[in-house]
């Protein structure tokens, strides 16, 4: 357990004093929160074992990165944050555009950007049904298993052992399960998944095998299972509870279990939340939230979210990460992105947005202020880390 205790804030708050990196510029010439020595910023708040991360919509937002001049993005980004997600570049689309070519300019853009701000980096993703290059999706109409299996082994030994070394957690498989509302409802995705289509007769043997390959290409990166609508106790975490014992069970070097924690104000919270990440964490699976946002609905002639709903976000912002601090197991806590100029949701969710923690203008938001006051009242934990 990670709750605090207010006999230990003070020493938490002893911790934190001694954890800022050393200033690159004089605090006092930035705003808040733009400067590695300001103390008031999520990463000098975390607890020791705890990354605070944020994904980053397309690296090339930093293959310009001059640290003697960062964008006031840059500043944030890496004052803020103590682990970066590559929101699109890792893909297979960006990183593998065409059988015999690797581009990894943009990746590795963020990674020299990460080392530059003493910050460690979650690869994503290498198994997915999405964002993958047209060459895929054409070839695997006619790929036998052995074919795919092939395709799927290269990919993953070149990607991941390019970054060997540089990745602390790799979602190796992501949102392998269907949704209850999908066709046949919550199974392995064998249809739109043309890995698993090929080798529908034994996607489980697949999925076991893209861990062992990543595993081999970095036997120290954290591999992780990872998707959406997995925050609480639901049919969908059900399917992955079993999945991680059958893995587990054949030997797969798996790590962890990622719950996206991609939000809604429409919906409720699901507080089964760190009940869900416990029954993970007792299989000795580190935990994870991999891609928090929460996206606020406009009705029409709103112009922008109301009081109320901006309090009601920052409350779920912090549900998710109390019950990530509530468990031990969770070693990392990333939002999907900021500011809201950069979000995802509104072009995917019409009538939605404002779902990241930060203005347009890069001042916090309620809910930066309540995750903030979270890890601040904090305590460090030990972590099971199984490899
Ligand atoms: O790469 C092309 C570029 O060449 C083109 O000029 C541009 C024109 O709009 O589009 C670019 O591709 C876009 C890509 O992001 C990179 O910017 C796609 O259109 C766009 O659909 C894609 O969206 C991403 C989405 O995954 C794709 O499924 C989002 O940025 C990204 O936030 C989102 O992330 C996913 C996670 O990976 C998995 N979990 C859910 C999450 C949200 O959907």
């Amino acid at each position: 357990m990670r709750r605090p205790t207010r006999s230990l804030l003070v020493a938490a708050a002893a911790a934190a004093l001694v954890l800022p990196l050393c200033a690159t510029t004089a605090a006092n010439a930035e705003p808040p929160g733009f400067s590695h020595s300001d103390k008031n910023t999520l990463r000098n708040q975390a607890p020791r074992d705890l990354a605070v991360g944020s994904a980053v919509w397309g690296a090339r937002d930093l293959v310009d990165y001059d640290p003697s001049a960062p964008t006031p993005f840059q500043r944030v980004l890496g004052a803020q944050f103590s682990s970066l997600t590559p929101e699109n570049d890792m893909k297979w689309d960006a990183i593998h555009p065409a059988p015999d070519v690797y581009d990894f300019a943009s990746a590795d853009a963020l990674v020299a950007f990460a080392r530059a701000n003493h910050q460690q980096v979650r690869g994503h993703t290498l198994l997915w049904h999405s964002q993958n290059p047209a060459w895929v999706t054409e070839a695997s109409q006619t790929w036998t298993c052995a074919q795919a299996r092939d395709v799927l082994e290269d990919h993953i030994r070149t990607v991941v052992g390019h970054f060997k070394g540089r990745i602390y957690e790799w979602d190796v498989a992501n949102e392998i399960f269907q949704d209850t509302w999908d066709a046949g409802g919550v199974r392995l995705r064998t249809e739109a998944n043309p890995f698993l289509k090929a080798c529908a007769d034994e996607p489980v043997s697949l999925i076991g095998d893209a861990f062992r390959w990543a595993h081999e290409a970095d036997p120290e990166a954290a591999l992780f299972l990872n998707d959406y609508n997995a925050e609480g106790i639901n049919e969908k975490t059900d399917a992955y509870y079993d999945i991680a014992q059958q893995l587990l069970a054949d030997g797969v070097p798996l790590s962890g279990f990622g719950a996206q924690g991609h939000l809604s104000l429409l919906y409720g919270f699901d507080t089964s939340m760190q009940a869900n990440f416990e029954r993970f964490a007792a299989l000795g699976l580190q935990v994870a939230v991999t891609e928090a946002d929460v996206r606020i609905p406009l009705l029409p002639g709103q112009t922008g979210p109301t009081p109320e709903q901006v309090a009601l976000q920052a409350e779920r912002y912090d549900a998710m990460l109390e019950a990530c601090l509530n468990v031990t197991a969770c070693r990392s806590f990333t939002v999907w992105g900021f500011p809201d100029s950069k979000s995802w949701v509104p072009g995917v969710f019409p009538g939605e947005g404002w779902a990241t923690i930060f203005e347009d203008d890069f001042s916090p938001k309620p809910a930066f202020d309540a995750m903030l006051q979270s890890l601040r009242e904090a305590t460090p934990g030990i972590s099971p880390r199984r490899h």
